[in-house]
């Protein structure tokens, strides 16, 4: 066998192997749907819910490692940090504080992350989207001590 044919066998039986470790991206049941309406929830939802939720919608390839390996712990971590599937079993100011940080994150830039709008244009904030968080943000939060 050539070299290059032999690499490519090993690749191959590499990807195959990998696909049994079990590490998969799942979605667990909704336990308290977030009850928000509105503008708001359209932008959370195109943007944040696969991360943030228990509705991830998967790609193609969600379920092939290694790409799974990386969704699983960005919904594991991204869940762990601010879940909208379990939000109504957090108390009120837990609530208020989360919503300060994603006016904060997504001020700032940080959420959604780069690596994901790159894969997910879609979810990529445009100036009104960033306007319509804003806007919800304040009149979650207005009237609440700041942290
Ligand atoms: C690709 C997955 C992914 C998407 C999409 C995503 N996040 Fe996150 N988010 C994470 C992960 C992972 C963390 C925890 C680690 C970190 O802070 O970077 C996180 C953390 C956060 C935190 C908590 C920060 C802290 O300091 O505790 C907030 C708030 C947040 N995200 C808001 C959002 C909002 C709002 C959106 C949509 C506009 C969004 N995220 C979209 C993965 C994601």
């Amino acid at each position: 066998m050539k070299l290059v044919a032999k690499i490519l066998a090993v690749l191959a039986a590499a990807l195959v192997a990998i696909q049994f470790v079990p590490v998969r991206p799942t979605n667990p049941p909704v336990t308290s749907p977030w009850t928000l309406e509105g503008p708001a929830k359209e932008v959370l939802v195109r943007a944040c819910f696969d991360c943030h939720s228990h509705e991830t919608r998967l790609p193609w390839y969600g379920k092939l490692a290694p790409a799974s390996w990386l969704l699983a712990y960005d919904m594991k971590e991204g869940r762990a940090h601010l879940n909208f599937s379990a939000w109504a079993e957090w108390p009120a100011e837990k609530q208020k504080r989360r919503i300060h940080e994603i006016g904060e994150e997504v001020q700032e830039g940080e959420m959604p992350p780069a690596l994901y709008t790159f894969m997910h244009p879609k979810a990529k904030l445009s100036p009104g989207d960033k306007a319509t968080l804003a806007a919800w943000v304040l009149s979650q939060t207005q009237g609440s001590p700041k942290k």
